[in-house]
């Protein structure tokens, strides 16, 4: 790809359009502006510029458009895929300052956002009014609702309730040539042309820049359970989460967390909250992993009957005590340490994250491949996630593997992780997206016919490939 570098001349047609305070060319703010939260990946672009407006951001692509500038969109800088490096230096375009939630229709339960308002902080306001938006990224109290909408993101809440695009209705976008678009209406059902809302939702930022999302709400349910189940058995664990559901039950969070990753995340968080005995549980030597059940709804009874079924059918798998949490402060607690995980597998090691999903009920035979694959590479992985998704995030830690079989070994083994996903009906991407780390691996999850037809799509936004380049494709 042939980019040409951002001139003085550029920076200061930036500053025209944005204003000074809202272009920055300082190191200390390339660095920043230079990862996310994806490894330790750094590649500080030329220039950040921060706009206020959709009529600014078309300005700034097209000058990107003429002069070949590569522009990479950043949200909050939260994902785990590299959506957000620059790879190519360039510019990139923060939308921190599009933070306005500008419209909550109580009457169709819809709320028109901009996108760099932060996922708890609407949530929080809907949930004043009686109203749900239940997409819950681990990040949820820094990510912005933009990247979620470019990420595809999912979190725990998706297993009841789907992930972020099952709540997008329509999108303003800037497309690469500076045009802006609605992609589609602000309505349950559409049936109207090719679906560019869905096609925008998840393309991590390569084909346009969401400028407002409008997003459907559900009415807020007023109750739920939540309980913590230990197993002596890591697969036996797996293989309850299919069984719940054929019980007839859909509980709002079903996540599964390896020994590790637990007694990780109670060591980097506080845990004064989380009760004595919850804490014993995860103590106990011969306990592998944990289920994290919760139910939710309307009927405190219905909801007691719904975790007495859950009980039942876990005892066949072999659990151990399974404690519920007793307060709001005890659920706060179990929550902010399954959230947690992600960022103590960071502190202790060297590691990467794989972002596995495979069809519910293969979930067992996933983990067994997973630690199979593991063995003969020579690497350890703590595994914990979305199970009733089939969504598993595999962490490899570095450890002892040498710097060479890191970089040259370990890709093989991530292949076959991702090669025996596919097998299971599966993919490589559950909700982190492909970005700048899993783009290697795409030939595993299509053909070459499928990728070239995507590419194409890219070139009919992007013809000059200057929208947030090196990523998912190239
Ligand atoms: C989580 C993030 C990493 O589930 O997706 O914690
Ligand atoms: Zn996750």
């Amino acid at each position: 790809m042939e980019f040409q570098k951002v001139t003085p001349a550029i920076v200061e047609s930036l500053i025209g359009i944005a204003g000074k305070e809202y272009v920055l060319t300082d190191m200390d703010s390339l660095k920043h502006y230079g990862h996310d939260e994806t490894e330790d990946l750094n590649f500080p672009p030329q220039v950040v510029i921060k706009p206020r407006t959709a009529e600014e951001i078309s300005k700034v692509l097209k000058i990107c458009n003429d002069e070949h500038i590569p522009l990479t969109p950043r949200g909050a800088g939260t994902g785990l895929s590299g959506g957000a490096l620059p790879v190519f230096g360039g510019i990139v375009l923060s939308m921190e300052r599009f933070n306005k939630i500008l419209n909550i229709d109580e009457r169709n339960l819809q709320a028109t956002v901009e996108p760099g308002v932060i996922n708890q902080v609407f949530q929080e306001t809907v949930m004043e009014k009686g109203l749900f938006y239940p997409p819950d990224p681990a990040s949820k109290g820094s990510c912005f609702l933009g990247g979620n909408v470019a990420e595809r993101a999912g979190g725990p809440k998706a297993v009841k309730y789907g992930v972020t695009k099952d709540y997008v209705l329509n999108l303003e976008v800037v497309l690469p040539t500076g045009e802006i678009i609605w992609t589609g209406a602000n309505v349950l059902k559409n049936s109207t042309g090719y679906n560019l809302t869905q096609l925008i939702t998840g393309s991590e930022g390569t084909l346009g820049i969401i400028t407002k999302i409008v997003f459907r709400l559900i009415p807020l349910p007023k109750h739920n359970l939540l309980m913590l189940a230990p197993f002596f058995s890591a697969i036996k664990a797996c293989e309850a989460v299919s069984a719940i559901f054929r019980a007839g039950i859909t509980p709002s969070a079903m996540e599964f967390l390896e020994r590790d990753a637990i007694d990780w995340a109670l060591k980097y968080v506080d845990t004064s909250a989380i009760s004595q005995q919850l804490l014993a549980v995860s103590h106990k030597k011969e306990i592998q992993a944990h289920l994290i059940i919760e139910v939710d709804g309307n009927d405190p009874d219905v909801l007691m009957k719904e975790c007495e079924q859950i009980m039942e059918v876990l005892q066949q798998f072999e659990c151990d005590e399974i404690l519920f949490a007793e307060s709001q402060e005890q659920k706060n607690a179990l929550w902010k340490m399954r959230r947690s995980v992600a960022e103590a597998v960071k502190t202790h090691s060297v590691y990467k994250e794989e972002d596995t999903v495979v069809p519910r009920a293969e979930l067992p035979v996933l983990l067994a491949g997973v630690k199979e694959i593991g063995r003969k590479y020579g690497f350890q992985s703590v595994c914990y996630g979305h199970a009733g998704d089939g969504n598993l995030h595999v962490n490899i830690i570095k450890n002892n593997l040498s710097d060479e079989d890191w970089k040259v070994k370990l890709p093989q083994g991530i292949r076959e992780i991702f090669e025996l996903c596919v097998k299971l009906g599966g993919t490589i991407s559950g909700e982190h997206g492909i970005g700048w780390v899993q783009k290697d691996y795409m030939d595993i999850a299509f053909t070459e016919k499928s990728r070239s037809l995507q590419k194409q799509i890219k070139s009919v936004f992007d013809p000059n490939g200057i929208l947030n380049p090196g990523k998912i494709w190239l």
